[in-house]
């Protein structure tokens, strides 16, 4: 791959969003917000049982309200070409299914949907669902996890079987030791957007959908898949999405749902799932129990780790993440081992969230190694300098690049670590005691495959393409950057469209990994571009000199020049070990009396390699230091286990962190180019971000009161 570093734009560090205004005056549009000719609405009706059958259900009230034109069940619904049988066995896997919408008359979880009414306005529809009745036969249900550990399997294959480097469970014979239990709550993605979609066929065999989705060529190829349409007679549309955290990485029943709807009413339908559905139909963070056994020699060197996850999925499909793996190379320890179990309960299925796996395993090995620190009477940062991994432990490979000693440093100076007293409960400001928290984490620097089209006019200015999705990072203005610093033309001249799976195609926006895909085929591309006008002005392909675009198509009469480029990574995994890594540090009050816990004070430093768009960069880190501090302190989904249903789905009650509830954050990056991973070096953001902060708040709230909190959230009554 050819890198070429041309002059940077002044103030190339740093850029409003492209769509900004767009989003502020409220002209950008979400799919919901489409309004397409003949639109009729859709509303799903939930199960109010936890698990058993329909044994009948009465659609006739709800038939006969005014405006309802459909109601559709699992005794009349379409059939879904896709939805196998689950009887073949050549179709059978050990990670059963998605649920099959409308498929047969199962219950697997409380709030399961159970019929879809479409009437011509939303309000109609949704009155109109209030009167579908079911009866049920119910069958007995767990939904608790602790309670099923031994029921737990180990999920096949990769990262998820049980690993041992050395000798396992070696903790337990060292000089300094800890063993304990953190658990994390289950936590629900819900982003502001709700989740909606728009279908409307044209014809037998061609659907269009304007839907929310992180990836617009995954959902092409899933509504291809389960309709049996040609991929190309499948056209997704994704301009805005506002927020998912991974709750739109995948397709989900409702959307399903919304296209067969759409086939069997001959019109238009949109379908957006109320807020109380959000908390059971798109997934969520899974409650996961964590011991963690740590040993080291009385200098703090670590002996052993031996880390344990159990995590809840659902009876009807697999949902796996990797909780487990920081543990095995985030130190230098000559023995690790993990262990993980599933536990498949009658609940729905889990889905990535915001930092998957590690933000949960950060947790249980970061609060785990400030026990064993302050076990051993030494500093936390020293006994993780003590540990450091100079190179990676479970794969013995170099790292790409790591510069985490740094963001150690940077974030002791900014937090002002050497003002704090070691002992716990020492410090004070009035009636409130003072902690100081450090804790880190990693995440996985990935590039995926990417198709750019670069089209530049015969007035200079360039358009760019690619079926890239933005779910609110910026994607679009961190490729006009790229594009504006390989191109050597200003930003202004340049636009980027995304959100549009008739574009070339790329990854899902997931796993942190856009800019590196995407960015990667951008900077391609206009290399590309800047070479052919090279040649065209008879000039050597590689010349970096100013170049005027626009004489050179005119001299070679070209209204308009095209360029399409593939790209896509080599062997360096093969050879490196790619990640981000986190230092996040906190500075906390917790009141003597009633026990509140108040963020002060926030310092986030990261190792992302080159940032980009150092604006946006630092909003990914205040929205994922924020989603920490809701980690650490007040986001819970609270099961009634007697009934098999949430208590709080509803934003009233599930308590997200508001402005009061969070400091002045201060992000810092390295911003040191990585030299392997793509020609831009960039490592990826939007996990790293939160993946650490929790057990930072978590390490806090030990140093200013004495008490360990092992079960996040930390909320008052486990204080006082
Ligand atoms: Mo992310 S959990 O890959 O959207």
């Amino acid at each position: 791959m050819m890198k070429q570093i041309l002059k940077k734009e002044p103030n190339g560090d740093s850029m409003n969003r492209v769509d900004g205004r767009l989003k502020v005056t409220g002209a950008a549009k979400y799919s919901a917000e489409y309004v397409i000719p003949n639109m009729v609405h859709a509303v799903l009706v939930s199960a109010t049982i936890t698990t058993g059958t329909i044994s009948s259900i009465d659609t006739k009230k709800a038939e006969r309200a005014p405006g309802v034109l459909a109601v559709v069940t699992y005794v009349n619904a379409p059939k879904i070409p896709g939805y196998h049988t689950g009887d073949d066995p050549a179709k059978k896997t050990t990670t059963g299914q998605p649920l099959r919408i409308f498929y047969d008359n199962k219950i697997f979880f409380n709030g399961h949907p159970i019929a879809m009414v479409i009437a011509d306005t939303f309000e109609r529809a949704t009155y109109a669902a209030s009167l579908v009745k079911a009866q049920y036969k119910e069958e007995p249900f767990t939904t608790n996890l602790d309670m099923n550990r031994t029921k737990g399997t180990t999920p096949g294959g990769g990262r998820y079987v049980d690993y041992v480097r050395g000798e396992a469970d070696a903790y337990k014979n060292a000089p300094v030791k800890i063993e304990e239990e953190y658990t994390l709550a289950t936590e629900v993605h819900n982003p502001m957007e709700l989740h909606a979609i728009i279908a409307l066929w044209d014809g037998e065999d061609r659907v269009t959908v304007y839907d929310k989705t992180q990836g617009v060529k995954s959902t092409q190829h899933s509504i291809a898949d389960a309709f049996k349409l040609e991929e190309k007679n499948v056209q997704v549309n994704s301009h805005f999405v506002g927020g998912a955290f991974g709750s739109a990485l995948r397709t989900w029943p409702h959307e399903i749902a919304a296209i067969m709807g759409a086939k069997k009413v001959n019109r238009p339908v949109k379908l957006m799932l109320t807020r109380n559905q959000m908390f059971t139909l798109v997934g969520y963070r899974p409650l996961t129990i964590q011991k963690m056994g740590l040993g080291a020699t009385k200098d703090g060197k670590l002996v052993g780790i031996t880390h344990e996850s159990y995590s809840q999925t659902s009876v009807y499909e697999e949902f796996s993440e990797g909780s487990t793996n920081v543990s095995r190379f985030l130190y230098a320890s000559p023995n690790a081992n993990t262990r993980y179990k599933i536990i498949p309960l009658n609940v729905s299925t889990p889905a990535p969230m915001r930092g998957p796996g590690e933000a949960t395993g950060a947790l249980a090995l970061e609060c785990g190694l400030d026990e064993l620190a302050y076990a051993l009477n030494i500093d936390p940062i020293q006994l993780r300098l003590i540990n450091y991994a100079e190179t990676d432990p479970e794969k013995n490979l170099p790292f790409s690049s790591k510069y985490l000693k740094e963001c150690y440093q940077i974030g002791a100076d900014k937090i002002g670590w050497d003002q704090r007293n070691p002992k716990p409960g020492s410090m004070r400001e009035g009636e409130w005691m003072v902690g100081y928290g450090i804790a880190g984490g990693v995440f996985g620097a990935y590039r995926g495959r990417a198709v750019a089209v670069a089209k530049m006019m015969a007035d200079g200015s360039v358009n760019i393409k690619s079926a890239t999705s933005d779910i609110g990072p910026g994607t679009a203005t961190a490729m006009v950057m790229i594009a504006s610093e390989y191109l050597g033309i200003p930003a202004e001249k340049i636009t980027f469209d995304l959100g549009d799976s008739s574009f070339p195609t790329a990854p899902t926006q997931g796993g942190s990994a856009t800019v590196s895909s995407v960015g990667s085929a951008v900077h391609d591309v206009c290399v590309a571009l800047r070479q052919k006008v090279n040649q065209l002005a008879g000039r050597p392909a590689e010349d970096q000199s100013t170049l005027n675009y626009v004489d050179v198509l005119k001299q070679n009469n070209l209204p308009v020049l095209e360029i399409t480029q593939e790209s896509k990574g080599g062997d360096e995994g093969k050879k490196y070990s790619m990640y981000s890594f986190s230092a996040h540090f906190a500075v906390v009050h917790v009141h003597a009396v009633t026990g509140v816990v108040r963020v002060k004070k926030a310092v986030a430093v990261v190792d992302a390699g080159k940032i980009v768009n150092m604006k946006t960069a630092k909003s990914q880190m205040i929205g994922g230091v924020t989603g920490g501090i809701g980690m650490a302190l007040t986001e819970e989904m609270v099961f009634d286990d007697r009934f098999g249903r949430y208590i709080n789905n509803n934003l009233a009650d599930y308590h997200v962190p508001v402005n009061a509830d969070v400091p002045q954050i201060e992000a810092v990056f390295i911003d040191k180019p990585d030299p392997v991973i793509n020609p831009v070096g960039t490592k990826g953001i939007g996990e790293i971000s939160i993946i650490g902060f929790a057990p930072a708040v978590a390490n806090a709230v030990y140093h200013a009161t004495g008490k360990r909190i092992r079960q996040l959230p930390i909320t008052v009554d486990k204080l006082i």
